[in-house]
This record gives C-alpha cells, structure tokens and sequence, in this order.
C-alpha cells in the first residue's frame, strides 16, 4: 500500500490537494502549482471539464440557477443535488469530485447533517462535501471530518445567505468584518475542512486569509493570491445571459454559438437541404427501384 498523496493512480485526493501548499520555517506558505476548479453538473460536461485537467469538479448549489432555472440557490434539493451528483461523477475519471450541501441540509443538528452528507458520497459518490459558513459550522464540520467525510468550507460571500444578507455584495470590506473574515478561515481549518472557497471578498483579505490558513483557500472574486481558483462552469463557457460578476471570464461564447448552430439546422430543415442523400439510409441497390418497393 502507498502513502504517497494520490497513490500513483494519477486521481487527485483529498491528500493531494493539501500537499500542493507547502510550508517553509518563517516564511510563508506557497502554492506552486494551483488548484484549479469548475462546477458540473451533468455527465457530458464533466467528462469535458475532467479530460481538460481541472483538479476539483464541484457539483455546486449553482445548479439551481445555472441548470433548474431557479433564481437563487435555495430552493434546490437534496435529491436533484444527488441525481446531479450522480452524472457528473460518472463522467469522472481524475478530478476530486466535490458536492455542494444545499441549503437546509446542515442547519437542523450535526446528526442530520452527517446523514445528508453521508448519502452524497454512498448514493452518488462524492469525495468531499462543501459547506458554506464559517465559524458557526466548527463543530459540524468536525463532526464531518470524524465521519471521514471531507469538508471544503466556503466564506465570504455565501449564496445560500442571501435573506440574511439582503443581496450578493463584496463581503469583507470593513476592518470589522475582515477580521471576521479570517477567523472564519482559521475556525474551518482548525475543524479539519481541506480546503475553503472565498468568495467576493476584497483581493487583499483573501490574500491575508490565505497566508494565514494551513489549508489551500480556492477563490471566486477573490483576486489572484488564493491557493486555487473557481469558476462556474456556465460563466466559464459564456452560457450565463444577463449580469454576470466582473471575476467571470468568459473564454467562450458557447450561448451565441448554440443559437447560431441550432438556427442553421432550422434554416437547412426548411430550405430541404437537411438531410442529404449522403445523410439517409438505403436500400440495397437492386431493391431500391423494385416493384414491390414502389408498391409498399
Ligand atoms: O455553487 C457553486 O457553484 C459554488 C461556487 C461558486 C463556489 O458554490
């Protein structure tokens, strides 16, 4: 048996995932190589986004915009997040496979967390859950860690507080709540969480926060200091229509393009010149023009 991070099976693990920051005696820590992360949420994109090499695929809350069509992250389900969970991780073959715990599912007692927790990694094999909060979510996430499930916390902006906060703005820009901000970080890690999303949060605290956490930080609007960064895969490929945050670089404009696509095919249906022969299927030759054929 090997002790070697990913046990040579070229999968990125939990393990792994913690060794790419790397600790020197009074200096800070580094993370050479960085980690990189994209939601999925169905199997043909996360076969897609695992063959282009992302470390971490996360099964985000995000689906409830970006796939269900809802308007915010609450209402999404434990079960839809399964049976999400469920296709992607049968498009996985490298990446570590992260799913998002939707709102609703943690917050009634550490027992019932641990046993909606548990069902994403037996019923859809999952390797780690995400849980967003900060130091509230101590002792769950302990309680997780005990139960050998992997947590990657999430701070900052958090999604699923959005009543709470009263919209989605940049989290963390007075002295007060960046402070707040890095004890939130430190809380997580000290719970056992591997790894901490920070997102929305002023480049500068998340660069503090990532060199004051043993645990790699993965940031969404969080500047270019974190450990890592993700991004959801809808903005990534230009999907997402309408307000998109300034942090979601859009490398393709897979929107346009599926619109431009589909109306060509409407466009070649209509004039006739969709299929061509070349596109059907056949008789043999000697029965093409047969009686019998002519007859049918
Ligand atoms: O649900 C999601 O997609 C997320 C990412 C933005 C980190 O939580």
């Amino acid at each position: 048996m090997s002790i070697l991070p990913n046990a040579g099976s070229g999968r990125v693990t939990v393990p792994e995932i913690l060794s790419r920051k790397k600790f020197r005696a009074g200096e800070p820590p580094v993370t050479e190589r960085k980690i990189t992360s994209v939601t999925a949420y169905d199997y043909p994109t996360a076969r897609l986004v695992d063959e282009a090499g992302v470390d971490i695929i996360l099964v985000g809350d995000s689906l409830a915009m970006a796939v269900l069509g809802y308007e915010n992250t609450l209402p999404v389900t434990i079960d839809e997040m399964l049976h999400h969970t469920r296709a992607v991780r049968r498009g996985v073959k490298r990446a570590l496979l992260v799913a998002d715990m939707p709102f609703g599912t943690f917050h009634n007692g550490a027992a019932e967390a641990v046993r909606n927790a548990t069902r994403f990694v037996k019923e859809a094999g999952a390797e780690a859950v995400k849980i967003e909060g900060g130091e509230r979510r101590m002792e769950l996430v302990s309680r997780l860690v005990e139960a050998e499930i992997p947590v990657m916390g999430h701070i900052g902006l958090t999604p699923q507080s959005l009543n709470a906060l009263g919209g989605f703005r940049v989290q963390g820009k007075s002295m007060e709540t960046a402070e707040a901000l890095v004890r939130d970080a430190q809380a997580l890690a000290a719970a056992g969480a591997f790894s901490i999303v920070i997102e929305a949060v002023p480049r500068e605290i998340a660069a503090r926060i990532t060199k004051h956490v043993p645990v790699p930080t993965i940031g969404i609007g969080a500047g270019p200091d974190c450990d890592g960064q993700v991004l959801v895969f809808s903005d990534l490929v230009g999907l997402t229509e309408g307000h998109t945050p300034k942090f979601a670089r859009r490398y393709m404009e897979m929107a346009e393009e599926v619109r431009g696509a589909v109306g060509r095919y409407v466009e070649d249906v209509q004039k006739g010149v969709f299929p061509t022969d070349a596109e059907s299927y056949h008789l043999p030759l000697g029965a093409r023009d047969s009686a019998a054929v002519k007859n049918i």
